[in-house]
């Protein structure tokens, strides 16, 4: 591949799986061969943290998005490359409200570095900010990961809504990856209910693959892994490996 398929996970609702399907899919994508770089535009860090960087480095996000550095890049031991993300990260959005183009940095700032790349995933924070926008308007597609829970579908109306905006108004080559059922427990009957839902309703947006509820992956957060490598048989990790060969058969890799 000649340059990076840039895909954002998103979706303003809090704790859906937004920063464990970034890390998830990228271990996955990078155990069978691709180069992948992950990209936390979350001023919470989580993904950061989750794979062991410190978030009070001097070189992140946030002062590439100021314009003072180019995109820092730090190597996983495990292979995988981060741009990490530190806490002042929201406070970029405020001191970035008046610059010209400011939807447009992140955009910028990765083409670059895009020929270095097979997949380029990024990890938004939970809300429709500029950060948010700038992941969009820098990607090719999104992976809108969605809770299996009650008043799940709660807010996507708003969340379709900014997406057809960013795409007449900013990048209108944006296309939805897929919508991610997480956290699934098909043994409750209202997991059921609302995967049924949510695939009534988006039909072919919806991927084959869901990801089960699985404590690997929330175990290997604190071990400061993906849960690829943290533990590879666990339903997290073939979950996960399922999406990518979902992706990659949608892009004919
Ligand atoms: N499939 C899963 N099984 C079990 N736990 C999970 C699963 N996916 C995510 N979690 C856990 O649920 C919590 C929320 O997940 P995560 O941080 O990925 O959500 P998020 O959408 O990124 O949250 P935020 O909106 O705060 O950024 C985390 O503690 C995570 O470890
Ligand atoms: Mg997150």
């Amino acid at each position: 591949m000649n340059k990076a398929i840039i895909i954002s996970v998103a979706n303003h609702k809090g704790g859906v799986g937004k920063t464990a399907t970034t890390v998830g899919l990228g271990g996955a994508l990078q155990s069978k061969g691709f180069r992948v770089l992950l990209i936390d535009a979350d001023g919470q860090a989580n993904l950061t943290d989750s794979l062991g960087f410190s978030m009070d480095m001097d070189k992140t996000l946030y002062e590439a998005l100021k314009g003072k550095e180019e995109l820092p890049i730090c190597k996983h031991e495990d292979g995988i490359d981060v741009v990490p993300a530190c806490l002042d990260l929201s406070a970029a959005e405020a001191e970035l409200m008046n610059e010209p183009g400011r939807e447009t940095i992140l955009s910028s700032l990765l083409q670059p570095i895009r020929k270095n790349y097979d997949f380029i995933l990024i990890d938004c924070p939970p809300s429709l900010s500029l950060l948010t926008l700038n992941a969009m308007t820098a990607s090719d597609s999104l992976i809108i990961p969605v809770q299996a829970e009650y008043l799940a579908m709660r807010g996507m109306g708003k969340l379709v809504n900014v997406i057809d905006k960013v795409k007449k108004r900013l990048n209108p080559n944006l296309k939805i990856e897929g919508i991610l059922l997480t956290m699934y427990d098909g043994r409750k009957n209202l997991h059921q209910s609302v995967a049924e839902t949510v695939q009534e309703t988006f039909k072919d947006d919806v991927f084959a693959t869901m990801i089960r509820t699985n404590v690997a992956i929330a175990e290997s957060t604190s071990a400061k892994q993906d849960v690829f490598h943290y533990a590879p048989k666990s339903n997290g990790a073939q979950d996960y490996l399922k999406l990518a060969d979902e992706i990659i058969a949608h892009h004919n890799l």
